[in-house]
């Protein structure tokens, strides 16, 4: 059983979920093989099944990860693919947030062609102390609003390590 892994991270907190990905599936005896979608991944068509990260800013994916779906999204839907969706909007219970969420995936995944048989919506990072000055303004400005995190001192990390281990369940 061959295992891709493909990422399109921005501040870098969706690769350290790919890597917690393949490290998991390795230990399952899993040959896993973890791309970035920014540098010209393989063909799908070599591997049993998928597992496609990426994270939102903005409302949008990375535009390397709608390429390589774009591109792929044939093979994608033949065999096994789960796309995990990594957000703040994840890390709350917010429904007007969800329901925002939820329709960018859905536009995502119909401007694609992708129909991945899962989508695991993931709580990603406040990486504060990765961000240029306004950024980490900007976003410690929307933390306060939403009742979040705004010790820029640090980073924050939501994601459910656990939960996320439950996942590979779905694709091996
Ligand atoms: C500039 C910026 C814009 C963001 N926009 C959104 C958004 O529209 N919706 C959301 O749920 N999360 C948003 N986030 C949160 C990110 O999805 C989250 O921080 C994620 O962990 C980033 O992953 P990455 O490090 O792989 O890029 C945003 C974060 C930043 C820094």
């Amino acid at each position: 059983m061959k295992l891709m892994i493909v990422y399109a991270t921005t501040e870098g907190h969706t690769r350290t979920i790919a890597e917690f990905l393949e490290k998991e599936a390795e230990k399952k005896e899993i040959t896993a093989g973890l791309f970035d979608a920014t540098v010209k991944p393989p063909s799908p068509e070599e591997y049993d099944a998928v597992i496609v990260a990426a994270s939102i800013h903005a409302g949008k994916y990375q535009s390397a990860i709608e390429h390589f779906v774009q591109e792929h999204h044939q093979s994608l839907n033949r065999m096994k693919s789960l796309f995990v969706s990594v957000s703040l909007t994840a890390a709350a219970d917010e429904p007007e947030s969800w329901k925002e969420l939820k329709q960018q995936t859905e536009d995502f995944l119909l401007s694609t062609g992708w129909n991945p048989a899962h989508v695991e919506y993931t709580a990603g990072a406040l990486l504060y102390t990765k961000y240029d000055y306004l950024k980490r303004f900007i976003m410690r400005m929307i933390s306060k609003k939403a009742g979040g995190d705004t010790d820029t001192s640090k980073d924050h990390v939501y994601t459910d390590w656990e939960k996320l281990k439950s996942v590979l369940g779905r694709v091996i």
